[in-house]
């Protein structure tokens, strides 16, 4: 694998974290070569364009995308260009992995969740149509092919990982037809994986369950719209949003970004937390097999968090997100 990645700065905090990060990674001698370009509202306000075409054409040939968030407007208007990039590359398995961090105090201990979260289909299809004034109508699709593969994947990795446990969330007893399916293909799939426990949870008690006693998951597979939703909860058991990274994985490529937004309430005053993407970050070096790299940057962010005197306001703290870096890299 070639050691040039695309990089996608976006809107809001977006450069902010991104500066950061490829200074760390620079720091801690990942040896990268970037191809670094701006998307999203402040790219077609100047250009017309939310992702240039270079832009694509860098992803289509380095295959391994860092990308910072962008915004999408809320209505009518431009398309996520999230869900875009999603469906146009196929990255179909968002993976979300939620752990505690001992040197961030939350009200839950020993959480370790990864969240596998069906990327490509369900309500994000972006099957819409207003019948009339009065009434839109969203069509929620669900196939077999997109279910197995994400839920193949979960099980895949609950063995490569040493995991216990998958437990498949939906809400079949309402959507008969179409969770109906994604919990039926789930129980196919895990009679191949004798060895890990298969249990499924009806999404309203999973929401209240990941609260009550969070230690109980291990591998979720879901759909789209309940990952989306359930993945954010995750981020909250841990310490919040700017802590969760995940990786958009499809067949030959590779996406990796915060789960978190362009946070539009604190963009440019550069207190951003750019945690969640630097670790975004690490599990792009695990994939590119420099795991060695991402290992030695998770040190010394645990090694700042421990010490706890440079923290972001999101955690409690008053440093700057240039500050952070400083800190990471002073113990690289
Ligand atoms: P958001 O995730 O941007 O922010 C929610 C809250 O978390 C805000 O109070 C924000 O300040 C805080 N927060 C988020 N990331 C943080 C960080 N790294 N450090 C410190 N605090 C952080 O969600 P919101 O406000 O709903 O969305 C803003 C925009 O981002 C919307 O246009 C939305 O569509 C877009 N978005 C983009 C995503 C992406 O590009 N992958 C994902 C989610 C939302």
């Amino acid at each position: 694998m070639s050691d040039t990645i695309t990089v996608f700065k976006g809107d809001g905090i977006g450069p902010e974290i991104t500066d950061a990060v490829l200074k760390i990674l620079d720091a801690a001698g990942a040896g990268l070569t970037y191809e670094i370009f701006s998307v999203g509202e402040a790219e077609y306000e100047a250009c017309g364009q939310l992702i240039p075409e270079e832009g694509f054409a860098s992803f289509e040939k380095t295959r391994v995308l860092l990308k910072s968030p962008i915004t999408t407007p809320v209505g009518k208007g431009f398309r996520s260009l999230n869900v875009m990039m999603r469906k146009k590359y196929d990255l179909y398995a968002n993976i979300r992995p939620a752990r505690s961090n001992s040197a961030i105090k939350t009200p839950f201990e020993n959480v370790d969740i990864v969240m596998f979260r069906e990327n490509t289909e369900d309500l994000y299809a972006g099957v819409e149509e207003m019948i009339n004034e009065e009434t839109a109508h969203s069509i929620k699709i669900i196939t077999r092919k997109c279910s197995k593969r994400i839920i193949k994947d979960a099980f895949e990795y609950a063995v490569r990982q040493g995991r216990k446990k998958v437990t498949c969330v939906h809400k079949a007893n309402i959507m008969k037809l179409s969770d109906g399916l994604f919990r039926d293909v789930f129980y196919e799939v895990s009679r191949e994986y004798p060895q890990i426990e298969a249990e499924d949870k009806i999404v309203d008690n999973a929401a209240m369950q990941l609260v009550m006693r969070p230690q109980q998951f291990d591998v979720i597979v879901t759909e789209n719209l309940y990952g989306d939703i359930l993945s954010d909860l995750t981020s909250g058991l841990i310490g919040g949003l700017g802590l969760l990274p995940s990786s958009n994985l499809g067949c030959g490529y590779a996406m990796f970004e915060a789960v978190h937004g362009s946070a539009p309430d604190i963009a440019g005053k550069g207190i951003a937390n750019p945690t969640a993407f630097l670790w975004s970050a690490c599990m792009m070096l695990e994939h590119m097999g420099k795991s060695e790299c991402a290992a030695k940057i998770r040190q010394a962010v645990d090694r700042v968090l421990e010490e706890g005197k440079v923290k972001t306001p999101d955690l409690g703290g008053t440093a700057t997100t240039a500050e952070y870096q400083d800190a990471v890299i002073q113990h690289l």
